[in-house]
């Protein structure tokens, strides 16, 4: 299970990401960056960052530290935006908190190089877990102390928005051309040689062990968490196996419109027309 904090002050919104995490000190004096049950996005997303977030530290790649944050909306009680108040009030209770790391620079690929092997670690990982939100419009990697670190898994798993399909949708190749990391020539041949024996069930049963139950409970189709969880834990282990055969790196294509899917669209839409990714 992750470790679990209490909030203790709301210091400010990160307007940059499309879910207005935010910036929160917690009990155990650490810093975190807060992502919001309340969110639009809802809770599969947290259920995503958890599941993939572990599995990626669990195979060595770098990701902040993970941990369950109690919230009491109290605290947002002086925070002047209306948003980030309904927000707040939208997500008392459990939250998910990401260690966050001071002074980290968002990844520029013209700025910081990345070796083959690295690169085909992500992006094997990215394609296990089919992590649609790491291109070059929007890296979702931070650099810090010299190091690449992931964050952000939300838009992952695509398959668990529809249960009856998973298993097709799982089978699907993917597709790395816009990835970030696509221009730095990943091994992924190698990458998967060393991950794929990792990703047992065993392991990504302890990952899905991590989701805490009330973000899992009520799922249609499954009488128990429990369930949920096996689910999770056979359609990435089926994955795992075969997934570096069905990656295409192909020329990044600039101007094609999003294949992202509508729920995802729509997180990115206000940050579009902001001008911010295209
Ligand atoms: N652990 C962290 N340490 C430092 N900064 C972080 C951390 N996590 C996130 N950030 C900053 O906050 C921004 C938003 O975070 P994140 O991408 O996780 O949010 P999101 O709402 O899921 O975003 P998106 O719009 O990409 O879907 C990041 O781009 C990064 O600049
Ligand atoms: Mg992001």
């Amino acid at each position: 299970m992750l470790p679990e904090v209490t909030a203790t002050r709301y210091v400010t919104p990160l307007r940059e990401g499309g879910s207005l995490p935010g910036i929160v000190e917690a009990d155990d004096l650490g810093t975190y960056v807060m992502k919001f049950t309340g969110a639009g996005q809802g809770r599969k997303t947290l259920v995503a960052e958890v599941i993939c977030g572990t599995l990626a530290q669990r195979l060595g790649l770098r990701v902040p530290d993970l941990v369950r944050m109690q919230l009491d909306p109290v605290i947002g009680k002086a925070e002047p935006d209306e948003e980030v108040q309904e927000l707040l009030k939208a997500s008392g209770g459990l939250n998910l908190g990401m260690d966050f790391l001071p002074g980290a620079l968002g990844f520029d690929p013209l700025a910081y190089e990345v070796g083959p092997r690295e690169a085909g670690e992500v992006v094997w990982f990215d394609a296990l877990v089919n992590n649609v939100d790491r291109s070059w419009r929007n890296p979702n990697m931070l650099v810090w102390h010299g190091d690449l670190w992931l964050i952000d898994h939300g838009a992952t798993m695509i398959w668990h928005h529809n249960w009856p399909t998973a298993a097709a949708s799982a089978a699907k190749p993917y597709d790395a051309s816009d990835h970030a990391l696509a221009p730095f020539g990943p091994d992924l041949a190698s990458a998967a040689e060393r991950l794929a024996p990792l990703v047992t069930e065993d392991l990504l049963a302890r990952c899905a062990a991590d989701v805490p139950d009330e973000w899992l409970e009520g799922e249609p189709g499954f009488d128990s968490t429990d369930a949920v969880r096996g689910a999770y834990t056979e359609v990435l282990a089926a994955r795992a196996r075969t997934i570096h055969e069905r990656v295409t790196l192909g020329e990044p294509t600039r101007d094609r419109p999003s294949q992202a899917p509508g729920w995802l669209t729509g997180r990115l839409a206000p940050r579009r027309e902001a001008g911010e990714v295209k």
